[in-house]
């Protein structure tokens, strides 16, 4: 009787012992995430706000200095003559990534690529050793290469798998993060 009140005794000890443990290498080890975004028309901003309920990760919304017109023909038509000529425009201000290990990158598409806004503060952005995961909401076309330039604009990080949601579709953000190990 002493013998199994002592191996009871035990055993319960080295089980609160591992449960600790394991709590604390949970809690250290837990990756912290920003969501940067642009949005023009705020389907992107959605999106957005979803992956960040989901995930528990900030938000950090791009914004010009000069911004595009809400319209869609008139953003259409500033958009295509920033890109004929190689503008990029000014940005109020980027995200500080120091502290973050996974960096959600969203954007519109935008004649087949990112918006301007997001090229823009990629090509400055140090993503070095970071996890990058892409996403993208469109009208009919141009995903993959939307989520393929934030790829390459991304030197240095591992990219994860990303998504992208059309028109009046709602994309399984659940199961897309559950599958990428997100969530
Ligand atoms: C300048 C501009 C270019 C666009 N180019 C495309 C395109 O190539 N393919 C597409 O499917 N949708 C295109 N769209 C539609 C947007 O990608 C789509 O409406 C997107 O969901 C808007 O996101 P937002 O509300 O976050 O700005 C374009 C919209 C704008 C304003």
């Amino acid at each position: 009787m002493k013998k199994f009140f002592l191996f009871m005794c035990s055993f319960f000890a080295t089980a609160c012992v591992f449960a600790q443990g394991s709590t604390y290498f949970k809690n250290i080890s837990a990756p912290k995430k920003i969501i940067v975004y642009y949005s023009l028309t705020e389907t992107t901003a959605r999106l957005a706000e979803k992956i960040a309920s989901e995930t528990d990760a900030d938000l950090f919304r791009l914004e010009c200095k000069v911004p595009y017109s809400n319209g869609m023909s008139e953003a259409g038509s500033q958009s295509k003559s920033d890109k004929e000529n190689g503008v990029h425009r000014e940005l109020l201000a980027v995200p500080d990534l120091s502290s973050y290990d996974v960096v959600f990158v969203g954007t519109p598409v935008w004649y087949s690529g990112t918006a301007n806004p997001v090229e823009t503060w990629l090509l400055s952005a140090d993503l070095q050793g970071k996890k990058v995961v892409p996403f993208c909401t469109y009208w009919s076309t141009g995903k993959n290469e939307t989520l393929n330039e934030i790829a390459e604009l991304s030197g240095g990080a591992e990219i994860l798998e990303g998504i992208g949601q059309a028109h009046s579709q709602s994309a399984d953000v659940s199961g897309w993060l559950k599958k990428i190990g997100m969530k």
